[in-house]
C-alpha cells in the first residue's frame, strides 16, 4: 500500500461521505492467528473467515419496542401506495472476487467444487435460478493467458507493481468459460463479468469469450468498477472525474462496435460507482444514459454501509467491532444505505434499465470480527435486502471474498486444511436462501415496508400475482429472557385472513452467535462442517388464526426473522424443500479427522424418507443403477446425484 494512496483514501473519508465506502477487498494473503485444536486435528490457522469473536449484544433500546402491534393489509395489490416493481426469488446473488475463483467455483471447468453447486443448488431450488458476478477490484487488471500451471482456469500474477491497491491481477485462460458454462448446466446459475478497465487498451477476451462459451446465461459486463476510486488508487491521474469515465466509456462502446466477436452490443453495466468521490448525480448529469442507453442493460452501484481499513491498513478512522454492532441492528441501516440511491432507482424505472446493488457486504476491507459472520448480520442483510426490494432495486450481490475476510456467505476450506476440514457458511448466506422464498419463482412478487413498530421491529407485506401472500418479520432485540418477543397481528383489509398461516422463522441464541442457525429448523452446519446441504428436520409452524375477528397472530422471538405464508406456496410444501442435490461421496483418502461423517450428512439434509430412499447410498461401491460417477478425482470420488428431473450427471472436484 502506497503511502500516498493512504493519504488519498483518508481525505475521501472525510470530505466525501460519513458512510463512504472504501475500496480494497482484502487479497488472499496470511495467516493473522494460529490455534491448535484438538489432538486429531493439525494446527488449524485461524483466517478471518473463521475468525471466533464473540461480541457482546447490544443493551435494549429505551424505551422498548412494543411487544403487540397490528398490521392491516389490504388484500388486494391494486390498493397498496407505493408498492415494489415485480422482483424476483434472485434478487440476492452474490460478487465473487475473480482472484478467488478457484477457490470458491472450482479449479477448472472438469473440476468443480461439490459444497459450492450445492449452496447454489438450494437457492435456485427456491428462486428458479441464480444471478453471480464474477469481478471486484481483480477484474480491472486481469489478464488472458493460454494456459496456467496445474491445468487452473484462474491464477494469480505473482509480483504485481502495476496495481497498487495490493490486489494481485488475476490471469485467466479459456477454460475460465467453460467452468462457469459447465455450472449452469449443473445449477441455473447467469452470469456477470466484467470488462478490465484498467487502460484503454482494451483487452475485450472476457466480452469475446463471455458472449461466445456463455452464451443467454451471460447477463452483462461491467465496464469500470469504482471509478470514482481510480484516482484514488493511483490508476488514473488525480484530476480523473465523471467525464473521463463518461469517455472511457464512450471508447468501450467503439471498440465493442468494432469488434466481430462481440455480437451483443447492448449489455454493458455501469457506472458502479463506490460512491465515495462521486455521486451518481454526477454520473448522470454528464449525459451518460441518454449517450450509452442502448448499450447499458443495467445500471449499477457498489456500496457498503461501513469499512474496518484501518484494521487492514491503517486507513482512516480505527473502528472498534463492539462499538459498530449496534448500528447493524435496527431498520434505520438498510434504509439509511439505501437512502442516497432512492433518486437513481427511479431514474432507472424511468429509463427501463434494472438498478443493481453490484457489491456490498457489511463493511468494505473485509467486513469487523465478531460482526460479519454473526447472527445479526444475518438479520441485518436480510432487513437491507428487503429494503433494497421495497426500493426498486432489481438486485444486490453479496460480496465473496477468500479467507481473509470476515464477512464470506460462504468458504472454502483452505486448501492445507482441506483433509480434516469442510466449508464455512456465513449468517448472510442465510438471508439470501430465505429472500428466495421471500419473492419465490413467480416473477410476480411485490414488496412494500410496512414498519409501525419502531426500528427495531421492521416488517414488510408481499403481493404475489397482485394478492397479499407473505409477510416478513423481524426482531433485532436481544433478549434470552422472553420479555422482548413481539407479536404481529396482522389483519386483511377488503378480505378475509385464512384458517392458518404456515410461519418459517430464521432463529439464532442472539445476535451474536455464529452457530447453530437455524432457517425453518434446518442449517447448514457450523464452521468446517458445511457440504452446502441443509440438514435436520424441516419445521414449520401452523397459527391458527381468528376468523370472526379476522385476525393472526405472529410470534417472533428476540432476536429472530419470521416469514409469514397467508396462501400456499411451494415453500411451505416440505416434500420440495429440497429437490437437487450434489452428494458427496466416500472419500478414499486416508488422512481423515473429518468433522462430520459423511454418512451422517448423506442422511441428514432434511428430506423425507421418500427422498432419502431415492438419493440412494452415498458409499462409493454402492452407487445405485441411476447414479453414475463420470469422474473419479484420485484422492476423493464425488458424484452428483441430481434428483427430481431423475436425471443424473457426475463431475470430478478438486479436494
Ligand atoms: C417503487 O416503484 C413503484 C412503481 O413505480 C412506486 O410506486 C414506488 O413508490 C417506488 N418505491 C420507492 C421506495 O421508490
Ligand atoms: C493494465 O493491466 C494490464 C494487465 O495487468 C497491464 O499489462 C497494463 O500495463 C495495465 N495498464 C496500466 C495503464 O496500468
Ligand atoms: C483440471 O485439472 C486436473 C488436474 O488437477 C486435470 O487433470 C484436468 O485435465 C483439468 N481439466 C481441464 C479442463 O483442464
Ligand atoms: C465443460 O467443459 C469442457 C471443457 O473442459 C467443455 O468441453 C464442455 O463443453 C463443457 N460443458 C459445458 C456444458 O459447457
Ligand atoms: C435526481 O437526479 C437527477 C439527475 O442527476 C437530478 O437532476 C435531480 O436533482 C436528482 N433529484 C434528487 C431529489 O436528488
Ligand atoms: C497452511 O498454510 C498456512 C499459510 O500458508 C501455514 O501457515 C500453515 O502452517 C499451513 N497449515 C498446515 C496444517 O499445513
Ligand atoms: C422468471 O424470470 C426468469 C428470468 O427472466 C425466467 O428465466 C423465468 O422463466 C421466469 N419464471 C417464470 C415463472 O416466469
Ligand atoms: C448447537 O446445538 C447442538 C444441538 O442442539 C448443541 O449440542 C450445541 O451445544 C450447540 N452449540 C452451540 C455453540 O450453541
Amino acid at each position: 500500500m502506497l503511502l500516498r494512496e493512504v493519504w488519498s483514501l483518508t481525505l475521501l473519508f472525510a470530505a466525501v461521505n460519513a458512510r463512504v465506502t472504501v475500496y480494497g477487498q482484502i487479497p488472499q494473503a496470511h495467516a493473522t492467528s494460529v490455534s491448535t485444536t484438538n489432538a486429531a486435528a493439525p494446527t488449524r490457522v485461524l483466517l478471518p473467515a473463521y475468525d471466533e469473536t464473540i461480541l457482546t449484544p447490544p443493551p435494549l433500546p429505551d424505551p422498548p419496542t412494543p411487544k403487540l402491534f397490528t398490521l392491516n393489509l389490504p388484500a388486494n395489490g391494486e390498493n397498496v401506495n407505493g408498492l415494489s416493481i415485480p422482483q424476483q426469488g434472485s434478487f440476492f446473488g452474490f460478487s465473487i472476487e475473480m482472484s478467488v475463483i478457484n477457490q470458491v467455483l472450482g479449479k477448472n471447468s472438469t473440476h468443480i467444487q461439490v459444497p459450492f453447486l450445492n449452496l447454489m443448488s438450494n437457492i435456485q431450488q427456491r428462486a428458479g435460478g441464480l444471478e453471480i458476478r464474477l469481478g471486484g477490484n481483480t477484474q480491472e487488471f486481469a489478464v488472458h493467458v493460454e494456459t496456467l500451471e496445474n491445468h487452473a482456469a484462474v491464477g494469480k500474477e505473482k509480483s504485481n507493481l502495476q496495481n497498487p491497491t495490493l490486489t494481485p491481477a488475476v490471469m485467466y485462460t479459456t477454460d475460465l468459460f467453460y467452468l462457469a458454462s459447465n455450472i449452469s448446466s449443473l445449477v441455473n446459475i447467469q452470469w456477470y463479468l466484467g470488462i478490465p478497465f484498467n487502460d484503454t487498451n482494451w483487452r475485450l477476451q472476457i466480452a469475446e469469450l463471455g458472449q461466445e462459451i456463455l452464451g443467454d446465461n451471460l447477463l452483462g459486463l461491467q465496464a469500470g468498477n469504482e471509478p470514482d476510486l481510480y484516482a484514488a488508487h493511483n490508476h488514473r491521474p488525480p484530476e480523473y472525474n465523471e467525464f473521463d469515465y463518461f469517455g472511457e466509456f464512450g471508447e468501450l462502446v467503439v471498440a465493442i462496435a468494432n469488434n466481430d466477436k462481440i455480437p451483443r452490443k447492448n449489455m454493458l453495466i455501469g457506472p458502479s460507482l463506490a460512491h465515495a468521490a462521486w455521486t451518481l448525480e454526477q454520473v448522470w448529469n454528464t449525459g451518460f444514459i441518454e449517450a450509452y442507453g442502448d448499450s447499458l442493460s443495467v445500471l449499477s452501484i457498489e456500496n457498503y454501509p461501513n469499512n474496518n481499513c484501518f484494521a487492514q491498513f491503517g486507513l482512516g478512522a480505527a473502528k472498534d467491532p463492539q462499538t459498530e454492532f449496534p448500528s447493524y441492528l435496527n431498520h434505520d441501516a438498510g434504509r439509511n444505505l439505501v437512502a442516497p440511491f432512492l433518486n437513481s432507482s427511479r431514474i432507472a424505472q424511468e429509463v427501463g434499465k434494472p438498478f443493481i446493488m453490484f457489491e456490498t457486504n457489511t463493511a468494505s476491507c473485509g467486513g469487523f470480527p465478531g460482526i460479519s459472520d454473526s447472527f445479526g448480520a444475518g438479520l441485518w442483510a436480510l432487513d437491507y435486502g428487503l429494503t433494497m426490494a421495497a426500493s426498486n432495486f432489481s438486485g444486490a450481490m453479496l460480496h465473496v471474498g477468500g479467507q481473509n475476510v470476515y464477512y464470506n456467505p460462504f468458504t472454502s476450506p483452505p486448501t492445507n486444511m482441506s483433509t480434516f476440514s469442510d466449508w464455512t457458511v456465513g449468517a448472510v448466506y442465510y438471508s439470501v436462501l430465505i429472500v428466495a422464498e421471500v419473492f419465490g419463482a413467480s416473477n410476480t412478487s411485490q414488496i412494500i415496508d410496512v414498519s409501525n413498530n419502531g426500528i427495531f421491529a421492521p416488517s414488510y407485506a408481499i403481493y404475489e400475482n397482485g394478492a397479499l401472500a407473505r409477510v416478513a418479520l423481524f426482531n433485532f432485540n436481544d433478549d434470552a429472557s422472553g420479555n422482548s418477543d413481539i407479536t404481529a397481528t396482522v389483519t386483511v383489509d377488503g378480505g378475509a385472513v385464512p384458517p392458518q398461516v404456515k410461519v418459517k422463522y430464521f432463529s439464532g441464541d442472539s445476535v451474536s452467535v455464529k452457530t447453530n442457525l437455524t432457517w425453518a429448523g434446518q442449517t447448514l452446519g457450523n464452521k468446517f462442517q458445511v457440504d452446502g446441504r441443509m440438514k435436520g428436520e424441516l419445521d414449520i409452524v401452523t397459527i391458527d388464526c381468528d376468523l370472526p375477528s379476522n385476525t393472526c397472530q405472529v410470534p417472533v422471538k428476540a432476536p429472530g426473522f419470521a416469514l409469514v405464508f397467508l396462501t400456499d406456496s411451494p415453500a411451505v410444501q416440505s416434500e420440495s424443500s429440497g429437490a437437487v442435490t450434489f452428494a458427496t461421496s466416500a472419500q478414499t483418502r486416508t488422512i481423515n479427522t473429518a468433522t462430520v461423517d459423511p454418512e451422517v450428512l448423506a442422511t441428514s439434509n432434511g428430506k423425507s424418507g421418500r427422498e432419502r430412499a431415492l438419493m440412494g447410498s452415498t458409499s462409493k461401491g454402492s452407487v445405485s443403477g441411476a447414479v453414475s460417477a463420470l469422474t473419479l478425482v484420485p484422492g476423493a470420488s464425488i458424484f452428483f446425484a441430481i434428483l427430481g428431473g431423475a436425471a443424473l450427471a457426475a463431475v470430478g472436484i478438486v479436494r
